[in-house]
């Protein structure tokens, strides 16, 4: 199948292809012939994802014979390249799951026949960077799942039900990239033209800031006592307790704590034990104290006097 004209989406933000999510023993009829570049945690978990939902996943390139012998093993139907251009020879829809710095270099010598298209799944990137690749009658366009994709292929596929996926292209391919998007199980959006990179960032925020946090945390409850696992138990329901509170009366009426009480004393015993027991900690509190300071400020709840003192509590350097 090549693709045909467009299939209009229906609205700027949340994209809907009448496609309904369906989960498939067998190969969906008149589904496009898929292929992986890049058999990373995203290549092979979207390679999995999009076969089980009956989409024919043709071809894979990969430069290690590990990550193609998994593939292979996962996806029994997909042939196994080395060189990424010959992914374009089997499939209607190439997609690329190759770091960010290396979507250029793959894409440089790539020339799309008329009817296939060919998409990426950086959060950072436009589709413009596939540009190269363009010819008659071609189409380019981003597919993006905001899901942290790890080396558990399983975890990840399961994850994508649900999932928000960016998508981005001309409008030949908006509907084919929100019928896979519904196929799977997530939800389409489209960002406002130049929005990735906030929007990205923010997702980093989520998930690698979150990890950052949570190892910070970690760390404070050894000096407390307790292991990975308790400390994970202990604060994680605070702060899954946090995030509903949050979802409930909106971020800012969510800050509970010293600084929305004005408790400067608090806040001076924790630096000192973090200076003397977990230094490396220090930076990542008062970065996040400062950031909540600033949401006491808006919410009008402590005197000029009450700031001042939090302000004066957490002004040092680090
Ligand atoms: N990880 C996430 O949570 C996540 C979530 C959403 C989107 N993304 C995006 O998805 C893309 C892939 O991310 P990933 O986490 O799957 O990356 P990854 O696991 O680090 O790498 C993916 C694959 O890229 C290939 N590769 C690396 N450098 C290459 C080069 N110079 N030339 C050709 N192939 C190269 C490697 O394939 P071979 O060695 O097998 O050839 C590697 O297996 C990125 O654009 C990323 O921004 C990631």
């Amino acid at each position: 199948m090549r693709l045909g004209p467009a299939d209009a989406s229906r609205g700027p933000d949340h994209v809907s292809s009448g496609v309904h999510a369906h989960s498939h023993a067998h190969e969906s009829a008149g589904a496009p012939a898929v292929g992986i570049i890049g058999a990373g945690s995203v290549g092979l978990a979207l390679g999995l994802a999009i076969s089980r939902v009956g989409w024919p996943v043709r071809a894979v390139a990969s430069r290690d014979a590990g990550r193609r012998a998994r593939f292979k093993a996962l996806i029994p139907g997909a042939s196994t390249f080395i060189e990424p251009v010959a992914v374009l020879n089997e499939v209607d829809l190439a997609i690329i799951a190759v770091p960010d710095d290396a979507i250029a270099v793959v894409v440089e010598p790539m020339r799309l026949f008329s009817g296939q298209a060919l998409v990426h799944t950086s959060g950072l990137l436009g589709a413009e960077v596939l540009q190269p690749a363009l010819g008659a009658g071609s189409h380019i366009g981003a597919f993006h799942p905001l899901i942290s994709f790890t080396s558990d292929v399983e975890r990840s596929v399961r994850d994508i039900t649900g999932a928000t996926i960016a998508i981005e292209g001309d409008d030949s391919i908006m509907g084919l990239l929100a019928g896979l998007a519904e196929e799977l199980g997530a939800v389409a959006v489209r960002l406002p033209p130049g929005a990735k990179p906030a929007y990205h960032a923010a997702a980093v925020m989520a998930s690698g800031g979150l990890v950052a946090l949570l190892d910070g945390i970690v760390a404070l409850g050894a000096v407390a006592g307790l292991d990975e696992r308790g400390s994970l138990a202990v604060y994680g329901r605070l702060i899954e307790q946090t995030l509903a509170n949050a979802r409930a009366v909106g971020v800012g009426a969510a800050l509970t704590g010293p600084i929305t009480r004005g408790d400067a004393g608090t806040l001076a015993a924790h630096l000192e034990v973090l200076e003397r027991l977990a230094p490396a900690v220090l930076d990542l509190y008062l970065a996040a104290a400062r950031r909540e300071l600033r949401i006491v400020e808006e919410r009008g709840v402590l005197s000029p006097e009450g700031l001042a003192r939090v302000g004066a509590a957490l002004a040092k350097d680090v």
